[in-house]
Formats: C-alpha cells, sequence, structure tokens
C-alpha cells in the first residue's frame, strides 16, 4: 500500500471533524439549509475505477491481505456507482421523487436530507438539510405531490409524528434575494401520535389515478401494531384507517394507482383493501376485499407491480410468491399464485434464508431484495439470480428504492437503485443487464 494514502486520509478525517465541529453548530441554528459536500471526503475509494468502465467483479480474490484491503475490494462491486456520505447516524428511510433528480432520506440524527441527484456519477451532491423537531428518531420518509413536498416519520417518546414540510415561498421584498436559491422548507402539517405510541415502520406513497382518483398523493403509513393509515398528502387529512388484527404489521404498501393497499404482517396471510373514491375525488371508504393466501409463514415484504394487476411476496417460508389480483373479487373470485419461486439465498448449513426487504423496478423486470447486509438482483420472469451484493453495507440494509426513470449516470443514462444502511450511508446502484431482452 502506498504510505501516502493513510497520511491523506487521516487529515482528510481530520478535516471533516474541524468542519463539522465548525458548521455543526452553524447548522443547529437553522432549520434547513443548502449543504454540499464534496467528493473527496464521500469517495476515497472511488477514484481507482474508471468511471465508464465497469470494474470486474472482485468477489473472489484470494491474496492474504489485511481485512481492510478486503474490505475496499469488496466495496468494488461492478454496480457500485457512488456512495452519498454525510449522514450522522443510521439512514433508516430512504424514496425518490418522480422524476428521480430527488432522494429523500431519514437518519437517526434527527435530520432529513433531501439530495440533488442531477447525474448519479456526480463527484459531488448537494443537498438540501431538513432539520426535524428535537427529541425524534426519523423512521420513514416519503414525497408528496412533488419534489418540494416530504413527509417523514419521527419516533419519539410520547409517540410518531407524521410531518409534512413543504416550499415556503419567499416574501415578496426578499424576492430579488432569493431568486437564485431554492425556496427553503417549511412545516405544513403535522400529527403528533399518528398512531397513538406506536413507532411508523413504513411509508408508502401513490397517486389516486384510479376510479374517482383526483390525482393526489395518497400515503399509507404502517405502525409497528396492526394499525395502517391513510393520509391526504398536501392537506394532511386522514382518509382511512384499517387493521390487519395479525399481532403485528412488517409493512404496508399503496398499489401506484392508489386503488389497493396490501400489508406483510405476522401470519402467512396478506390481506388486501380497496380504496373507494367517490366522483369529487375524495375517499369513501377502505374495505377489505382479498386475501392472498398460500405462503406457510409469516410474508416479510411485498410490492405491487408496476400496472397494479399483481402483487410479489416474501415470505418466511423460503418463497416468493407472485399473485394475479386482477380479479373480479365482488363475485368472490380469489386472487391466484401465479408464479412460485424458492429464495435463492442458504446459510453454511444449506437452511434458506428469508428477505427482509424487496423492492421492484419501474418496468417491472428486475426485482431487488436484501437479506441483512447482503443485496441481490432477481429477474422476475424466471426467479434467476442477476447479481449479488454480499456485504452492500457495513451493516443491515435498512431500506432500498428505485428511480422511475433514467438518471445520467457518467456519460450514460439507466434507473439507479439507492440502498440506505446502519453504516449511515446511502449507496446507488446500476441495473443488472437482463439476458434475452
Ligand atoms: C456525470 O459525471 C461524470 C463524472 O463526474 C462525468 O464524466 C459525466 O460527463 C457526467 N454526465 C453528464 C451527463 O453530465
Amino acid at each position: 500500500m502506498d504510505p501516502v494514502i493513510p497520511i491523506v486520509a487521516l487529515s482528510i478525517l481530520l478535516g471533516s471533524l474541524l468542519a463539522l465541529l465548525f458548521f455543526g453548530n452553524y447548522f443547529r441554528q437553522r432549520r434547513s439549509e443548502v449543504v454540499s459536500v464534496s467528493h473527496s471526503e464521500l469517495q476515497p475509494h472511488h477514484n481507482k475505477r474508471h468511471p465508464n468502465k465497469p470494474h470486474p467483479p472482485s468477489r473472489k480474490t484470494h491474496n492474504p491481505k489485511s481485512t481492510s484491503d478486503k474490505d475496499q475490494n469488496k466495496r468494488h462491486h461492478p454496480l457500485d456507482l457512488n456512495t452519498l456520505k454525510g449522514h450522522g447516524d443510521s439512514v433508516m428511510g430512504l424514496c425518490f421523487s418522480s422524476d428521480g433528480r430527488s432522494l429523500a432520506t431519514a437518519c437517526d440524527d434527527g435530520v432529513v436530507r433531501v439530495f440533488k441527484l442531477d447525474n448519479a456519477s456526480s463527484k459531488s451532491f448537494k443537498f438540501l438539510r431538513i432539520n426535524v423537531p428535537a427529541g425524534g428518531h426519523l423512521t420513514a420518509v416519503a414525497f408528496g405531490d412533488d419534489a418540494s413536498s416530504v413527509i417523514v416519520a419521527s419516533q419519539a417518546l410520547t409517540g410518531s409524528s407524521l410531518l409534512m414540510y413543504g416550499e415556503e415561498k419567499p416574501k415578496a421584498s426578499e424576492g430579488n434575494k432569493l431568486q437564485d436559491k431554492p425556496p427553503l422548507p417549511g412545516i405544513k402539517w403535522e400529527h403528533h401520535k399518528a398512531h397513538d405510541k406506536r413507532s411508523i415502520l413504513t411509508l408508502d406513497r401513490a397517486i389516486s389515478s384510479y376510479g374517482g382518483g383526483d390525482g393526489s398523493s395518497i400515503i399509507a403509513s404502517c405502525s409497528e401494531g396492526t394499525d395502517i393509515k391513510l393520509w391526504h398528502g398536501k392537506t394532511g387529512k386522514i382518509l382511512g384507517d384499517v387493521d390487519t388484527n395479525q399481532l403485528k404489521n412488517n409493512m404496508a404498501a399503496i398499489s401506484p394507482n392508489g386503488r389497493f393497499i396490501a400489508a406483510a404482517a405476522f401470519t402467512a396471510d396478506v390481506k388486501v383493501w380497496e380504496i373507494v373514491y367517490t366522483k369529487d375525488g375524495s375517499v369513501k371508504e377502505v374495505k377489505k376485499v382479498m386475501q392472498l393466501k398460500g405462503h406457510k409463514s409469516a410474508v416479510t415484504w411485498l410490492c405491487f407491480t408496476p400496472n397494479s394487476d399483481r402483487v410479489i411476496t416474501a415470505s418466511k417460508d423460503g418463497s416468493m410468491r407472485i399473485w394475479n389480483i386482477n380479479v373480479r373479487y365482488h363475485l368472490d373470485e380469489d386472487p391466484k399464485t401465479i408464479e412460485t419461486f424458492p429464495i435463492p439465498l442458504h446459510d453454511s448449513k444449506g437452511a434458506t434464508l428469508h428477505y427482509d426487504r424487496l423492492c421492484l423496478s419501474p418496468d417491472g423486470r428486475i426485482l431487488a431484495a436484501t437479506h441483512g447486509s447482503l443485496l441481490q438482483w432477481l429477474c422476475v420472469e424466471t426467479g434467476k439470480v442477476l447479481d449479488t451484493a454480499e456485504k452492500a453495507h457495513d451493516g443491515d440494509i435498512t431500506g432500498l428504492c428505485w428511480t422511475l426513470s433514467s438518471i445520467p449516470i457518467g456519460e450514460g443514462q439507466g434507473i439507479v437503485l439507492a440502498t440506505a444502511g446502519v453504516d449511515k450511508k446511502v449507496k446507488l446502484w446500476a441495473a443488472p443487464v437482463l439476458q434475452n431482452s
């Protein structure tokens, strides 16, 4: 190893510590601020790699070097595009805006960061920092109607709060001065004890475009208990609530068209509710319409396909299922399993492991799945593994999310997966190539 590198690394570390001490105090005075983190601080390992050339897989290196060298090698996964540092604690949730150019993260340090991702290979990323009122651990985040409204779940001893931040209009007198600065966000609505004392595990957002839906954003908050609540993104009005009655929830998702809610909970059966809209766009009722029966053990995670016709579930029984929910349930027709795949993941004794989380690519063809710190990409059509990053993070992966559309990567374009971890990092990954496409 070149002896210069540790010295450079040490001075960068000292430099950033000093900067943190100085700026930390400065930023604590403000509710929100635009910050830029330089690349040298973010990515000391990245310069070794040519940005346009895919790096050969380095998973099977057998050189007896120090462990830190091996860790470095593991980070050089060919799909690994970039790392967003700058988080003060574990990152607990993340989501992309619909245009894919903004990434919001919920961090245990009580700060929401909204990164500008104009280029996934950028050397530096600007982010907007939103300091959520003291005492809370942020557990989940979602965008509202657009990239300038962010909904965040904050957990304190007294219970979970749901807050929506939106742009503050600059005052007319200051209008000119603020022209080239982005407007800073302020709280637009908030609900304390949104789920009583229970913590919010997941937030999911959809646009109500089915039936009488008026195109506004709908947010589903899933508590660690058995309740799930629906909120109007813009006004924070509660639209309905449902109960899984299954001891404890794992997560809940809304179909992309805003029609269905499905929940993964403690037992093997998945409940599906329909959000019924009136002609004027308001929610008339939320009623249970289907149950996905077939798994033999708890469902850990699920996701809807982009056309809202299917649900993909992962269970502790070691299998994944694809369900067709486009059935005449009002005539008592049951949703059918159309595909079952074994989860292709085993421990050293050969026992099948389960997936903690899933996220489906916007074209519905690639499923990203995690187990602990492992990240895997599967072909939805065949269930085959496309690629695996065995140690995608230095610790458990807490969230994953695809961009809905292509964004610039190096000289090209592509969809990007973002993963969050307890290692205070958010990583960006390119999509694996699908064979026979
Ligand atoms: C994205 O960033 C990379 C690295 O900084 C640069 O080489 C590339 O030209 C940029 N792409 C675009 C479209 O700006």
